[in-house]
């Protein structure tokens, strides 16, 4: 069996509840953190990531139509007995390893989308009073170190609340709906989340101690740097 690499980090947070208005149609019915990149949809990399980091508590804020992010991350049973009838051991092992057995999963419902910092607020009862990463799925970053781990590292050494930032060309702001009129443009979803591989704000990823949340507000709608 695996076990769970030793972390001070042990929970993470993924506000899954908004209703991504600007993938739609892409969004109607499936969220927006399903959609796949390759062959995973994002939320699976976001939650390797924050395993990879010494999370084992992954804590879901989840709202209407985010059905199947729960479905994901639940095993299921008659698709795994056809794949083995069918010998296809390989699938059959990809598919449960989606979720690693030390890994336990939580779920809230958001009442109403009433706004990022809320959502990070309703994972509160499940945090407890221990330090918790944020990470909003819906950013996808590749890098050498991956920025969960990189936070992680931060915060053993100052024990402080860690924002990771990245730097967003001033060119590339309308992408990332730095304004209000660029959050109605439609933009094609895998373009949004291939140029968030690599230019995007790193909002995503953020400790707070939880008896001293952060105004998560602040991250509800992306930022640009200054030049
Ligand atoms: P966004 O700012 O991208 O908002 O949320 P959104 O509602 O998902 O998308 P648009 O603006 O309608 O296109 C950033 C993150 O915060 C979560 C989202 O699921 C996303 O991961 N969120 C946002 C919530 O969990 N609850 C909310 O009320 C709002």
């Amino acid at each position: 069996m695996r076990t769970s690499p030793k972390s001070v980090i042990r929970t993470a947070v993924f506000p899954v509840a908004g209703r991504g208005t600007r993938f739609l149609p892409a969004t109607k019915a499936s969220p927006k953190e399903m959609l796949p990149v390759v062959d995973k949809p994002l939320i699976q990399y976001a939650v390797e990531e924050a395993l990879a980091a010494g999370a084992t508590r992954l804590v879901f804020i989840t709202g209407a139509a985010k059905r199947a992010i729960e479905d994901h991350f639940d095993s299921d049973q008659e698709l795994e007995h056809m794949l083995e009838q069918q010998g296809k051991s390989d699938l059959l092992n990809q598919l449960r390893s989606v979720l690693p057995s030390y890994a336990s999963c939580i779920y809230i419902r958001q009442p109403a989308p009433l706004g990022l910092g809320h959502a990070v607020l309703c994972a509160q009862p499940a945090v407890g009073a221990e330090p918790f990463f944020v990470h909003l799925a819906d950013d996808l970053i590749r890098s050498e170190v991956a920025c969960l781990q990189q936070i992680a590292e931060v915060y053993r050494a100052k024990r402080a609340s860690v924002l990771g930032v990245q730097a967003v060309p001033r060119q590339d702001r309308a992408a990332y709906a730095a304004s209000s009129k660029s959050r109605n443009r439609r933009r094609h979803p895998l373009i949004s989340q291939w140029s968030a591989a690599t230019c995007w704000l790193r909002r995503s990823s953020s400790i707070w101690k939880s008896s001293g949340m952060a105004p998560a507000a602040r991250f509800s709608s992306p930022m640009a740097l200054p030049p």
